[in-house]
């Protein structure tokens, strides 16, 4: 897009490959999957007045930007935006909880569970800080862990451990975002917040294990530990996404989510996809008014544009970043990429023609797909990511809305092969059936 790279925007370096550009006030680093990591860091602040860069030598990649409007005041997650009513909720399989079930860790039993944060179990990094792959051994706090999923069956359970850099300017805001909302909104498509641990200057979050890892990692991520996604497997990740995200904007509390994108959709086993993050969530406005944000915070290449433009955020302006990640399926292309040419930096504004034209549209399919997927359910998505996409944030769909659409795509798939396994067991009734049973002659 083009506000990314605006007059007033940072410069683009090309000596740096960022993947993950994220709009926030200070360094809290939009960074990418550990494949595509590189050594350098930028950070870059703009206001309407004025821009300034900084450059550190932090290991990871990184791009911020912070725009902010007159009043440049930091956003205080403590304010009215994050604290829920204390009424609960239900919808759709989720629930908001009168209480956190929140189990509080000590330092030293998350230093055991990752054998002292050791380089080998750390799953990736990002703006937070790294995060590492633990074992809990259930049997040594059997009392405390009641009511918070942790444990496994047998004597312990796998977690992920977030551990906060101490160079994460940001860090206590989203850590107490996430311990907020996490804490208390519970959704098959919410990724499990286990509990948290607070000793002086130490901040960690601790989550469900997620075994397959981001759907980054799987759409842009190389090597052959990556395989590529299958179609159906596509389609149900863009469902339980799009479950997750429409509890979030139904609830009773309406929560704009305010960082979609591929790096927050976690998998497990079986692909269920799950959201994670809340770092930068707050509570909607209500009707059709907006929050106006004194900083605009999010990941550019996701964010909606009447966001970036204005620092007005709606519930709509989620599903800009949905349609982002529908677009992100089908293409395996980043939302933003400075390595692709210029006129294709902005994956939105490059692919938008080619959305709504089914012959086009085959020509940026993902080619890892090998053309193994339904050309008409395909442009049905692209369709539906245009209407996503929408600048207008009225013109959008509600997130429901998007789920009910998926639904019916994935249901139409799924007729053609209902009907071919009726067919195969009709066949095996009738000769293998032992209600009639082969007599030997
Ligand atoms: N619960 C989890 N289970 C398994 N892996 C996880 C879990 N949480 C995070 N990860 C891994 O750690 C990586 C980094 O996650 P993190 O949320 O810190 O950063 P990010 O999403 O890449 O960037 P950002 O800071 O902008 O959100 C993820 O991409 C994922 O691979
Ligand atoms: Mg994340």
């Amino acid at each position: 897009m083009g506000i990314c790279w605006s007059s007033s925007s940072p410069p683009h370096n090309p000596t740096s490959t960022p993947t993950n550009s994220t709009l926030s006030a200070d360094t809290r680093a939009g960074t990418s999957s550990q494949s595509q990591r590189t050594s350098s860091s930028y950070t870059y602040t703009s206001s309407s007045t004025s821009t300034s860069t900084s450059t550190s030598t932090s290991t990871t990649t990184s791009r911020s930007y912070a725009s902010s409007g007159n009043n440049s005041s930091s956003i205080n997650n403590t304010n009215d935006s994050t604290k829920f009513s204390t009424t609960s909720s239900s919808s759709s399989g989720g629930q908001i909880l009168e209480n956190d079930n929140l189990r509080i860790f000590t330092f030293g039993e998350l230093k055991a569970a990752t054998r002292n944060f050791k380089a080998d179990t750390v799953l990736g990094e990002g703006g937070f800080g790294k995060v590492y792959k633990g074992w809990l051994d259930t049997s040594s706090h059997s009392n405390s862990s009641r009511n918070n999923g942790a444990s496994g069956s047998g004597s312990g359970s796998v977690i992920a451990v977030k551990k906060l850099n101490s160079e994460s300017l940001q860090g206590i805001e989203e850590w107490q975002s996430e311990v907020t909302f996490l804490g208390r909104l519970s959704h098959p498509n919410l990724v499990k917040l286990l509990g948290y641990c607070l000793e002086e200057t130490e901040l960690l979050l601790v989550y469900e294990f997620m075994q397959k890892g981001s759907l980054e990692n799987h759409l842009f991520g190389r090597g052959s530990a990556v395989q590529p996604l299958a179609w159906d497997i596509r389609l149900k990740i863009a469902i339980g996404a799009a479950r997750g995200l429409a509890f979030l904007h139904t609830s009773d509390e309406k929560v704009i989510y305010r960082d979609f994108k591929a790096s927050n959709i976690l998998l497990d086993a079986s692909y269920n996809a799950k959201i994670s993050d809340f770092g930068l969530a707050k509570l909607g406005p209500s009707a059709s008014q907006s929050h106006v944000t004194t900083r605009v915070m999010g990941t550019y290449g996701y964010a909606a544009p009447e966001y970036v433009a204005t620092g007005h955020l709606y519930v709509k302006s989620d599903v800009y970043g949905f349609g982002v990640v529908l677009v992100e399926l089908l293409t395996a292309q980043r939302a933003l990429d400075p390595n692709r040419p210029s006129a294709q930096l902005s994956l939105t504004d490059w692919v938008k023609p080619y959305l709504s034209d089914r012959r086009k549209l085959k020509s940026i399919m993902d080619s890892r797909l090998e053309g193994k997927y339904p050309s008409k359910a395909a442009f049905r998505i692209a369709q539906l990511a245009l209407k996503c996409l929408a600048p207008e944030h009225k013109q959008r769909p509600s997130m429901n809305e998007v789920l009910e659409s998926l639904e019916r795509i994935q249901a139409a798939n799924e007729e053609p092969k209902l009907r071919s396994n009726r067919t195969v067991a009709t066949r095996h009734v009738h000769h293998r059936s032992p209600l009639h049973p082969i007599r030997d002659k």
